[in-house]
């Protein structure tokens, strides 16, 4: 299989599809479509509902007595974006922004393009419906961070604990029943279920044998170790934010979702009061929506700070630089945070055994997930692998290289090629805390545009140290018996730049996590709390206008960002609702 051959073949599916959309499968799930012309007088109004978006309208609309509004640039999720398995032909339709990052002429130069895909969700759930299902909460130590940043107590790890716990219904009886089931939640929305395949248990224990720490649960304040993971799959089916949030509250009277409109600026009163937001409805009508109490912002890393910039919310001059009048001079879009994404290879025993027939309800591949630290002593982890098992599956090691990720071309048919009759470790190492700043601008003053995004990616050298050391670390379990024993290896890419380079060295692994780089999708950190945002999310400079999603995060977690953003909503809900009006 080569990849043209590999990519045409997800085109045909993601056609097959769109026919399947006819069918309006899962409706039935969704809160109905409400007509922008038609709202009462909105109370809250939420934009995007999204992962944060979809939480903040079920918290705020358990009062009956306020209306709720929430506008949504996409519509209801489709039918494969419920299937577990699926994942990987979500990015490129059109539930997709279809982001891409800017050549910056130093990273991402090995690849299809010279940039990177930054996919992100348009439809209810926003990226939670397109995500890859990992449920990993991060170091406590990341939110103590948030703590500081944002000079309140209240965003340490200890204090957001009971949010943490409210917001989960865990399934796993194991983990419930342990010393770390008090740390856990069987009353919140988000179900979550864990990997509970046998085939990530050999490799735990060589990871074991090599110093890592193997543990049952990384979600309970000690962070480090290897684990089977937790997943946001129920029933065999994807727990977005929106089938979680809003499926089971879909008929109350006070909640009112506009679909397919897009806001296109927050209007603001002569003292600098956010009143209401305009915005473009599926019928390319303009209309404005007026709000009582405030409006919030939840439309994802990106999204935000665009509409912040459109709306006078951002950096002086670049602001000027579009004629767009200033209200509050703000580094929005300046502090882009992500996890790059090294794609490591193990070669393991040869098979020829048939891989089992595909179950559309899990997780494509057995998975394990490490938290690692290169010094051994140390307690919070410097890097973050999410492992997946090929056994004599090649054509999944395609998938994932080419269309998950977009490496280059004759990497993917490297990695088929060894991916033929053996069985393979697929790693995505990400740095967990990395130094590097990227920056959103907007592209134009018309919000049609998409931003510009740079990812700021390896442009701290520390970073690049960081990547080295970590893959160093990991690799070591090539020294293990069970490694030694199948001969496994890892897998030293033929890269067009890096062969005059000895492998193993620490040139060859900075030429080579230059060249087999993307991202794990982890945009955060634009509009933060301490510099954009006071503690209680409120936009500086201005009043009635709240940030509530990844981008109000001072830095990303250490691990997959999604109960970093689950927890931060369910936060936002009680300051919006019980702390005193921002006016
Ligand atoms: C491909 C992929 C895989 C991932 N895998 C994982 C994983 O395995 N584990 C994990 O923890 N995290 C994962 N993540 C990250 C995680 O899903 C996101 O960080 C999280 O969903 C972001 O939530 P949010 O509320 O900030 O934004 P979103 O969930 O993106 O919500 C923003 C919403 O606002 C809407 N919107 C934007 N602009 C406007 C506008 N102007 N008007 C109206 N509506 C608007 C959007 O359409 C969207 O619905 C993944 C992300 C992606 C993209
Ligand atoms: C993203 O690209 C797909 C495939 O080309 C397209 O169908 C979809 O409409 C695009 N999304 C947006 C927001 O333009
Ligand atoms: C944050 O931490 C730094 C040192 O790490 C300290 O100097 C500063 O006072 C802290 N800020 C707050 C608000 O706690
Ligand atoms: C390793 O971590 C320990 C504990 O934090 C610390 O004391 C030690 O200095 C670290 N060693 C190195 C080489 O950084
Ligand atoms: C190896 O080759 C690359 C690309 O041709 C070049 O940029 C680099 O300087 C060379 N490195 C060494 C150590 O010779």
């Amino acid at each position: 299989m080569d990849v043209s051959s590999a990519l045409a073949t997800a085109q045909v599916v993601k056609g097959a599809f769109l026919v399947l959309t006819a069918l309006a499968l899962t409706t039935y799930k969704w809160p109905e479509n409400k007509n922008a012309e038609d709202l009462p007088v909105c109370d809250y109004t939420i934009v995007g509902a999204g992962t944060a978006g979809s939480i903040i309208a079920n918290r705020l609309s358990e009062d009956p007595g306020v209306n709720v509004c929430v506008i949504e640039a996409g519509g209801d999720p489709p039918f494969e974006s419920e299937i577990p398995s699926l994942f990987p032909y979500l990015p490129k339709t059109n539930i997709d922004w279809n982001f891409t990052s800017e050549d910056d002429g130093f990273s991402a130069q090995y690849r299809r393009n010279k940039y990177i895909d930054l996919p992100t969700g348009k439809v209810l759930g926003g990226s939670s419906t397109i995500h890859h299902f990992y449920h990993v909460r991060g170091d406590p130590n990341d939110y103590d961070d948030w703590a500081n940043a944002s000079g309140d107590d209240s965003w340490s790890w200890q204090n957001l604990l009971p949010y943490f716990i409210k917001s989960e219904n865990l399934e796993d009886e194991y983990i419930l029943n342990s010393e770390t089931g008090k740390y856990h939640g069987t009353n919140g929305y988000l179900r979550l279920t864990r990997e509970n395949r046998d085939l990530p248990l050999k490799y735990l224990k060589a990871f074991k044998e090599m110093g890592h720490k193997i543990v049952e649960d990384v979600n309970a304040g000690e962070t480090l170790g290897f684990t089977r993971p937790l997943f946001s799959i129920s029933g065999g089916v994807r727990q977005s934010s929106a089938s979680s949030y809003l499926t089971p509250i879909k008929d109350r009277q006070n909640l009112y979702i506009v679909k397919n409109t897009m806001v296109t600026k927050i209007i603001f009163d002569g003292n600098k009061q956010a009143t209401g937001v305009q915005c473009i409805t599926s019928d390319g009508n303009a209309i404005t929506i007026n709000t009582q109490k405030e409006v919030i912002i939840s439309a994802g890393a990106f999204n935000t700070p665009k509409l912040l910039m459109l709306s006078g919310i951002g950096p002086r001059h670049h602001l000027n630089n579009l004629g767009i009048e200033v209200l509050s001079d703000l580094p929005v879009g300046e502090n882009l945070q992500d996890h790059m994404a090294v794609i490591l290879i193990h070669k393991l025993e040869a098979t020829t055994e048939t891989p089992p027939a595909a179950d559309p309800t899990k997780f494509p591949l057995p998975t394990f997930i490490g938290l690692g630290a290169v010094n051994k002593s140390q307690s919070y982890p410097d890097y973050m692998t999410l492992n997946l098992i090929s056994r004599n599956y090649p054509a999944a090691l395609m998938q994932l290289c080419s269309s998950v990720f977009a490496l280059h071309d004759d990497v993917c048919s490297q990695m088929y090629a060894a991916g033929v009759d053996r069985e393979v470790l697929f790693t995505v190492m990400n740095v967990g805390r990395p130094i590097s700043r990227g920056h959103v601008e907007l592209r134009s003053a018309n919000p049609e545009d998409p931003p510009i995004i740079y990812t700021g990616f390896l442009s701290a050298n520390a970073d690049i140290i960081k990547n080295i050391d970590s893959i160093i670390d990991y690799i070591r379990i090539t020294e293990s018996d069970y490694f030694r024993n199948v001969g496994g290896e890892t897998m030293y890419f033929d890269l067009p730049n890096c062969r005059n380079l000895s492998s193993s060295t620490r040139a060859y692994w900075r030429c080579y996590i230059l060249n087999m780089m993307d991202t794990t999708f982890h945009y955060s950190s634009t509009c933060p709390m301490g510099s954009v945002l006071d503690s209680s999310l409120r936009v500086k400079g201005v009043s009635k206008l709240r940030v509530a999603d990844a981008s109000a995060m001072p830095n990303i977690v250490s691990s997959n960002i999604n109960a970093a953003v689950v927890v931060l909503a369910e936060k936002a809900a009680d300051l919006i609702k019980y702390s005193q009006p921002c006016a």
